[in-house]
């Protein structure tokens, strides 16, 4: 009787595979503080600010970022997005403002928020929720596509970092 001889890899091996790369990423995590506390000054700095290429981002794409150790928000906004934005009445809104207040001049397609939700600090979920903005499933605040509060027991817009472009497709945070 012949054997069949599989090259398949087996569950276990998935499971040391996973594991493998877990301990990578824990490494990774573990390494930062330790170079940070070597040299104060450059950690200082680098935490200070961060720069991101928005190249990659596509439309209609949210991504976040870390920035002082807080998540951030870069929305690729789609023309229906920033007209939703711009179409709400002030008075509809908990916490009135405007969507050009909210973004740069000329830059309408970009908004870049605090990826906290200013009821109790939970990470609300992008594209989620009945104004397609975020959700934050902690106790149920809804945020429009300008990082608006509409609903539920948040008091506030999601917070705006200090940003500023420093090339057509690049920002830089803080
Ligand atoms: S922390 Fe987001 S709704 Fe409470």
């Amino acid at each position: 009787m012949s054997k069949t001889v599989t090259t398949e890899p087996t569950r276990r091996d998935f499971l040391y595979i996973a594991t493998a790369s877990v301990g990578a990423v824990g490494a990774a995590a573990v390494a930062w503080p330790i170079i940070s506390s070597m040299n104060p000054d450059a950690s200082v700095l680098a935490m200070s600010s961060t720069e991101v290429d928005l190249t990659p981002i596509a439309e209609g794409q949210i991504i976040t970022v870390k920035w002082q150790g807080k998540p951030v928000f870069i929305s690729h906004r789609t023309k229906k997005e920033i007209q939703e934005a711009e179409n709400v009445k002030l008075s509809e809104l908990p916490d009135p403002q405007p969507d050009s207040a909210r973004v740069k001049k000329g830059k309408e397609e970009w908004l870049v928020v605090i990826g906290i939700c200013t009821h109790l600090g939970c990470v609300p979920l992008g594209h989620e929720g009945e104004y397609g903005g975020w959700f934050c499933p902690c106790h149920g605040s809804v945020y429009d596509t300008s990082g608006r509060i509409r609903k539920g027991p948040a008091p506030l817009n999601l917070a705006l970092p200090p940003y500023e472009f420093t090339s057509d497709k690049a920002i830089k945070i803080g």
